[in-house]
């Protein structure tokens, strides 16, 4: 019977330690995710997700609009010209907001068009001034055909077109999955983390409520270069990714005075590019701000561990 017991014990340690060990480890590795959310990180921003130095000077298609007077790196990202919506200029990105140039949606794509039919947009078969295969190899351009066509949600009937506040949602929820998922690094009021957005610092509260599509698209693919878990990883539905975003607009903001741009009014330039602060003292900030989420975590579960192997130990003693 003793024997038994001390088997069954000593099972669970091992297995306690099996989890604990995979669970530091997990949060202490670079997010991988699938074709899916790789090409929804490339249509994000693809010079960042390959490692490799933007192009110089804008986007030859750039030529064929005046409204966005943005330049250089981001006039090369999907998202610039497609919309973090995808939908374009009939979406977020429509006349009155600072992002517009009139360029089409790719969101219409998914049921009409196979994946070859999409790479060939890519490869500049269609339009010699829309060839990026130059810039990434066949796989990269494989992994955003499959986001193009697997990974895109509409969440307009979901987000109110002029404030961009969540028009459902449920926020107990989403406070739940925040603080178990995501508080450990963006701190339990979004705010560990300094986001920086042209020349912006912002807390997650703002992201939300400023760019809730930004938002939904990175919470649920991920952020290229970073250790963001990947909530499609998590296997958060869309009900949950709403959930979280409608919790976030309740979170306290760094800027209070950057109201929301809706499509069609009379807007203010939408914050758009993520990417770390460019200052050097930010830049520490937010290292510092990932070391602690992370050193946390581990802690944690060390100090998990242990109180447990003390209770095996207080057992066995009991036993004897
Ligand atoms: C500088 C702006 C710009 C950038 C950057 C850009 N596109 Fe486009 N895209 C366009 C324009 C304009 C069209 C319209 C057709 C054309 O000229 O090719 C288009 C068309 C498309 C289409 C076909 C849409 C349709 O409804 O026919 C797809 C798919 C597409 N782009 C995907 C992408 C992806 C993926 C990326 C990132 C690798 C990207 N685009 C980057 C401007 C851009
Ligand atoms: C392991 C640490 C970590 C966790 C956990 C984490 N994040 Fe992040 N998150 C980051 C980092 C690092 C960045 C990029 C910061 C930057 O751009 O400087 C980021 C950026 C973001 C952005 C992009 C902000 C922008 O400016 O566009 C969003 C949105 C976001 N996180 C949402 C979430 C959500 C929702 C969760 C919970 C599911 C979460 N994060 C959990 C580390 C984390």
């Amino acid at each position: 019977m003793r024997n038994t017991m001390r088997f069954f014990v000593a099972t669970l340690a091992v297995f306690a330690l099996f989890l604990s060990v995979a669970a530091v480890t997990a949060s202490g590795l670079p997010q991988s995710g699938d074709d899916v959310s790789v090409g929804a990180q490339l249509y994000d921003k693809w010079y960042a997700q390959l490692g490799v130095t933007p192009p110089q000077g804008n986007h030859p298609l750039w030529e064929r609009q005046s409204t966005n007077t943005r330049s250089g790196p981001d006039t090369w990202r999907c998202a610039e010209c497609h919309g973090w919506d995808y939908q374009g200029a009939a979406g977020a990105y429509g006349t009155g907001s600072s992002h517009y140039t009139g360029f089409p949606g790719v969101f219409v794509l998914a049921d009409r068009l196979s994946e070859q039919e999409i790479i060939d947009h890519l490869n500049g078969k269609l339009d010699p001034l829309h060839d990026f295969s130059g810039l990434m190899d066949e796989q990269s351009l494989r992994q955003l055909a499959a986001f193009l066509k697997n990974g895109l949600v509409d969440d307009s009937a979901f987000i109110d077109p002029v404030s961009l506040k969540a028009i459902s949602g449920d926020t107990a929820n989403g406070q739940r999955l925040y603080e178990a998922v995501c508080a450990a690094c963006h701190g339990v009021d979004g705010q560990t983390l300094v986001l920086r957005s042209e020349g912006i610092d912002e807390g997650l509260g703002d992201v939300a409520s400023r760019d809730p599509y930004r938002f939904l698209h990175r919470s649920r693919f991920g952020v290229a270069g970073t250790v963001m878990p990947i909530g499609r990883d998590l296997g958060w539905s869309v009900a949950e990714s709403h959930d979280v975003l409608a919790y976030a607009q309740t979170l306290p903001r760094r800027n209070e005075q950057s109201v929301p741009s809706g499509a069609g009014t009379g807007s203010q330039p939408a914050p758009q590019v993520g990417g770390p602060p460019s200052d050097v003292f930010g830049g520490i900030l937010t290292g510092l701000g990932v070391f602690f989420g992370m050193f946390g975590m581990s802690l944690l579960f060390i100090l998990g561990f242990v109180a447990f192997l003390g209770a095996i130990v207080f057992i066995l003693r009991k036993q004897k």
